[in-house]
């Protein structure tokens, strides 16, 4: 039996990861510790039919150690904190971490298996040990486009993001709620007076979200009935570092370096949804390769999660939303057309849920390929 030892299990990324264990028996077969920053000693989760037993200290170094492998959803503070104490203390097991800490060093795997496995296949082979989720948009995206990557035919994307408030926490998602009702509340006399006048009441919306009573304190700015195109903090070339990660992260999943470095490059933009990103991608072909062959690659790749959308208006609004694709692990991809710049243009607009193969999925992946 594997000792599993679990931190970060009560945040939103930890509660759909414990979920999708649940779902899948993952808790079969292994012993799970369950670790807190805040109330060891505590009586762990209680999960029918799993003995779960005690809290552990999240920071005690030798119960932390006693673990074979350790899954943290604990988000990137905690990662600085305990994994390098941890691993000088001699710890040799499976650090499998959702936060971004680790996952640019050298030693690190970023995990995304339908896309990535011969990467992870070949780090297991040679002994490493930190396997890190990937950004939540680079993963949505390789579980959209991978297959046109692994056969070559990408020379550069440029992704413009639509991205959901579950991105930015519990929170966040709480405060866009909120502001929605805000804004319906201001005007619900208006509203059920299907004579009053629209530019009466658009004038009362953008009043309120320029008040100084909106609710703002986790963005900042208004999300509600408003967008915000920028997403965590600036860097010196002025990409956003969401931007920076879709290029950096992409090519490190595919094990791309050097002269094979793919370029990507566009606009993060925070959207009033809740846990769907979306992207729409201009994709610069190597070549004209028809449209027939691109869908064809598509379906026959083997992802089981992917809906290749037909491109019509009727399929794409049913099927291609957040709305359609929350809560589920299907990516769907749509508005797959030639572009008018030319053959080797591709357009096509993904959507994806960020906590599932955005967050959760890969890791409990990973712990089912390191007990194969
Ligand atoms: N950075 C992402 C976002 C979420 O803000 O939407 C985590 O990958």
């Amino acid at each position: 039996d594997l000792t599993v030892g679990l931190v970060g299990w009560r945040g939103m990324v930890g509660s759909v990861l414990m979920q999708r264990m649940l779902e899948e028996n993952d808790f079969a077969g292994i012993t799970p510790v369950f670790f807190s920053t805040s109330n060891a000693g505590g009586a762990a989760p209680s999960f029918e039919g799993i003995k779960t037993g005690e809290l552990k200290d999240a920071h005690d170094i030798k119960a932390l150690a006693d673990c074979d492998v350790i899954i943290t959803c604990q988000g990137g503070d905690y990662t600085k904190k305990v994994h390098q104490p941890l691993r000088d203390s001699g710890w040799n097991g499976y650090w499998v971490d959702a936060a971004s800490t680790l996952r640019m060093e050298n030693d690190s795997i970023i995990i995304l298996d339908p896309v990535n496995r011969n990467v992870i296949d070949d780090a297991l082979a040679a002994g490493k040990k930190d396997f890190i989720g990937g950004n939540c948009t680079v993963s949505l995206m390789l579980m959209a486009i991978g297959e046109l990557f692994n056969r070559g035919w990408v020379e550069w994307v440029s992704a413009m993001t639509y991205q959901a408030a579950s991105g930015s926490g519990a929170n966040n998602m709480r405060e866009l709620i909120s502001g929605m009702g805000v804004l319906r509340d201001v005007v619900a006399d208006e509203l059920a007076d299907p004579a009053s006048a629209i530019l009466d009441i658009d004038k009362k919306i953008a009043e309120t979200q320029r008040s100084g009573d909106f609710p703002t304190q986790y963005f900042g700015v208004p999300l509600a009935g408003s967008l915000i195109p920028y997403i965590d903090s600036q860097l010196e070339n002025h990409q956003s570092r969401e931007e920076w990660k879709g290029g950096v992260e992409t090519n490190k999943i595919l094990g791309n370096s050097g002269a094979d470095t793919i370029a990507i490059d566009g606009m993060c933009v925070r959207v009033g949804a809740m846990r769907c990103h979306a992207q729409g991608l201009t994709i610069k072909l190597k070549k004209d390769i028809p449209l027939a062959d691109i869908e064809a690659a598509l379906k026959d790749s083997g992802n089981q999660w992917l809906d290749v959308v037909e491109d019509t208006k009727e399929a794409t609004v049913e099927r291609l939303t957040p709305v359609a694709v929350t809560g589920t692990l299907t990516v769907a991809l749509g508005r797959l057309r030639k572009l008018n710049m030319g053959g080797e243009y591709l357009g096509a607009f993904t959507v994806g849920d960020q906590l599932l193969w955005g967050a959760a999925e890969p890791l409990r992946r990973m712990l089912n390929i390191i007990r194969e």
